[in-house]
């Protein structure tokens, strides 16, 4: 007999896990049942919606180590000593398929990294792309439809993607890398990651800095075709993180970022805060700060990777946002979906739950007072209001030495800002002409295979975007198209 007694959710022991109680050998069940009925009571209620989008996702835990102390352009406690370590939890995740889904999909891959800092989480909610297929946040239900299954089939439909993009050309950037060989990161262990937004940084005399953080992957970039990619199990690259993480083999990334002083945003030939544009490295290089390491698989996967909640609004002082249209919208849509998704008391359960004291006079809602298994502790008692005359004998009162420096902003009028006539074409052409002989043709089959799909119109819209990419580009995928 097993030296541990199976108990009921509240402790009590439990003397038969194998027969309900009923009326006799052949009779019905009874209401003194009650075991059975926690049990399948509990499980009707074991799923909670997936999310939205990157609903298929793995997690790990790990640590960054700064290894260049950023002192002079931020406060931010966990950037400013060499070797501090801050735990960390990633995950990664594909876009637009559900939970069940493979993989290996032609899709942008999640990168969300949570710092556990000692004054909050700072959360970077990022790809494996520097930029985005939008940079108007009106636009992200519409895009994310055109991505996902077909309503009537439930079948996906690459018409409908290639439909999106032919009436949108400021997707072309993230199309592009989409489409082309780095479309299918061989594991998750393989791919760099991306702040892509514009965050910013701000230093003990007030200075903002505006700042693109880079994960690089030092396992290096593997990639994946479509044939190759449709040959592995749907699961493999969960598996590959785990394996290898169980195996003692830990992944890492280098940490660096690009930098722009807040008096150069206004000068800058580019937009600095439109999401479908990177910052060319010989304008802004990127300095290396710092090392992540994957160290520590979950123990339990719902528990930890499925309750996550990565949040950009999750900032601690000495870090900011910034003006990106996109990410704005972000710092409203993330702990929304939370709520809904986990529950108000998400940032209660451990692998959300800040590593350092929580004071705040927010009270109750589902599941209030969970007890941190990290030790870290919510308070609870004393005042749930504030002022209140107890702030000098310990309840928590605001710190103005927190406050962010003020935002200057570029002068205009409040109202929608059409963007269509911005350059959409450069940047995706520059990408194109870096590429060797056989990077452009995998690219131009790639979009040949989706768009072939579509309607004519679509196809013209799409040929002249790229014409204007590079004709050589428009010339390659037209060619594909009628091989
Ligand atoms: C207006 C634009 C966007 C909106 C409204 C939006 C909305 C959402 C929502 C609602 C979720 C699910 C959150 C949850 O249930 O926990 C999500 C997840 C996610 N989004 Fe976005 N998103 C936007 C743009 C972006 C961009 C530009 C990026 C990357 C640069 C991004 C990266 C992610 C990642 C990595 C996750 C998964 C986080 C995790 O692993 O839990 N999103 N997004």
């Amino acid at each position: 007999m097993s030296k541990t007694t199976l108990t009921t959710s509240s402790g009590a022991p439990v003397a038969d896990d194998n027969n309900s109680i009923s009326v006799g050998e052949r009779g019905p069940l009874t209401f003194d049942n009650h075991y059975l009925f926690e049990k399948l009571a509990h499980f009707n209620r074991e799923r909670i919606p997936e999310r939205v989008v990157h609903a298929r996702g793995t997690g790990a835990y790990g640590q960054f180590t700064l290894t260049r102390s950023l002192s002079d352009y931020s406060i931010a406690d966990f950037l400013q000593k060499v070797g501090e370590k801050t735990e960390v939890f990633l995950r990664f995740s594909t876009v637009g398929g559900g939970q069940d889904s493979s993989d290996y999909a032609r899709d942008p891959r999640g990168f969300a990294v949570k710092f556990y800092t000692r004054q909050g989480n700072y959360d970077i909610v990022g790809n494996n792309t520097p930029v985005f297929f939008l940079n108007d946040p009106i636009k992200f239900p519409d895009f994310i439809h055109s991505q996902k299954k077909n309503p009537r089939t439930n079948l996906p439909d690459p018409a409908a993607a290639f439909e999106f993009w032919a009436n949108h050309p400021q997707s072309l950037h993230q199309m592009t890398i989409l489409m082309s060989d780095r479309g299918i990161p061989a594991s998750y262990r393989h791919m760099h990651g991306f702040g892509s937004h514009t965050l910013s940084l701000w230093n003990a005399k007030g200075e903002r800095y505006w700042v693109k953080w880079h994960f690089k992957t030092n396992q290096g970039i593997k990639t994946l075709t479509d044939e190759e990619a449709s040959t592995l199990p749907p699961f493999g690259a969960q598996k590959d993180l785990v394996d290898a993480i169980d195996r003692g083999d830990f992944p890492s990334w280098a940490v660096k970022i690009q930098i722009m002083p807040d008096t150069d945003a206004e000068k800058y030939h580019l937009n600095p805060f439109d999401l479908t544009k990177v910052w060319p490295y010989k304008d802004y290089p990127l300095i290396e700060i710092g090392q992540l390491e994957l160290n520590r698989n979950v123990q339990n996967y719902f528990a930890e990777t499925e309750q996550a909640a990565f949040a950009p609004s999750n900032l601690v002082p000495g870090t900011g946002a910034s003006p990106d249209k996109m990410l704005q919208a972000r710092l409203l849509a993330y702990q929304d979906a939370h709520r809904y998704r986990v529950g108000v008391n998400v940032n209660q359960i451990p692998v959300n739950a800040p590593r350092c004291p929580v004071h705040h006079y927010q009270r109750d809602g589902f599941m209030a007072g969970c007890p941190m298994s990290n030790g870290s502790q919510i308070q609870t008692s004393g005042a749930n209001y504030y002022p209140n005359d107890r702030a000098e004998q310990g309840d928590p009162a605001p710190n103005p030495a927190y406050r962010e420096p003020p935002l200057h902003l570029s002068k205009g009028a409040v109202t929608t800002y059409d963007q269509s006539d911005v350059d959409y074409y450069s940047q995706a052409g520059d990408l194109f002409r870096v590429m060797n002989a056989d990077q452009k043709r995998q690219l131009a089959n790639n979009i040949a295979g989706g768009l072939s799909q579509a309607n004519a119109s679509i196809q013209e819209r799409m040929l002249a975007y790229l014409n204007k990419a590079d004709p050589e580009y428009a010339a390659m995928v037209k060619a594909a198209l009628t091989a």
